[in-house]
């Protein structure tokens, strides 16, 4: 089986805070926490691509102190870990959009990028100012200029307009906490055939053992692609 592509909403963080009587913001540094863990989990799992929605194109709609925080963590997690993923041979990819981003932080993110863009290892990507709809439009349009575009040239157009640095494909695992059931415009494409598991627990209590039980639940299913089984065949 080839090494999976999983990816992440990371959802919950508010909850956890407001529920400790905790401002929102402090749920946010707490799940910044999680991702270290979960970061340095996949690569031992054998993840291909781990694609983590930070931040979505709708997101700019919170409150504005929250948006710098979150901003401010985004920042601060390339300084303090930027080093760590070369040590693990993880490469950075931010994936969204670039334009809105303060050029500071844009500097950092291009940074992070180049640092680890020998990395042979895991493939990191980090979706801030992400919105799957936006993607595709982006990549319709540039489908437009060209003749017989196909789903497969259609992906690379995808990678391209997001910014994905290298062929990440179709999304295998598709993992979202924070106890929600919808996809909120992340990797709609991407997630054709996704297995989709679904945490109950908010993003911050998300943990080693919580994403193994993931990766155990998409082990244990079988992937049809539309087809029927040999075995079923008769
Ligand atoms: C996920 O947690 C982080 C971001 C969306 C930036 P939330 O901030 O959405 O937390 P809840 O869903 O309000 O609890
Ligand atoms: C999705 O979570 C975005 C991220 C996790 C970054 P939201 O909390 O923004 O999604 P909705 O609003 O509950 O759908
Ligand atoms: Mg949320």
């Amino acid at each position: 089986m080839q090494k999976p592509h999983v990816g992440i909403i990371m959802d919950g963080n508010g909850r956890w805070a407001q529920r400790r009587g905790l401002p929102r913001t402090a749920g946010h540094v707490e799940g910044a926490k999680a991702v270290n863990e979960i970061v340095e989990t996949a690569a031992r799992a054998h993840v291909r691509v781990l694609t983590l929605y930070a931040f979505s194109s709708d997101n700019w709609r919170r409150p504005g102190a929250e948006v710098t925080a979150l901003m401010g963590l985004l920042r601060r997690y390339l300084t303090t870990e930027t080093r760590r993923c070369i040590e693990q041979s993880i490469r950075i990819n931010f994936i969204g959009r670039r334009d809105r981003l303060t050029p500071s932080l844009v500097r950092a993110i291009e940074q992070s990028e180049q640092l680890t863009a020998g990395c042979a290892g895991m493939h990191l990507r980090i979706a801030v100012d992400y919105s799957a709809q936006h993607s595709i439009l982006e990549a319709a349009r540039l489908a437009g200029m060209e003749t017989g575009v196909d789903a497969a040239r259609f992906q690379e157009l995808l990678d391209q307009v997001d910014h994905s640095g290298a062929a990440a494909g179709a999304v295998d695992l598709l993992i979202r906490t924070g106890a929600e059931r919808r996809l909120s415009d992340f990797l709609l494409w991407q997630s054709a055939y996704a297995e989709l598991y679904f945490a109950d627990c908010m993003w911050p209590d998300f943990d080693a053992a919580g994403f193994h039980a993931a990766l155990d639940y998409y082990h244990g299913r079988q992937r049809r692609f539309g087809q029927v089984m040999a075995e079923a065949a008769t």
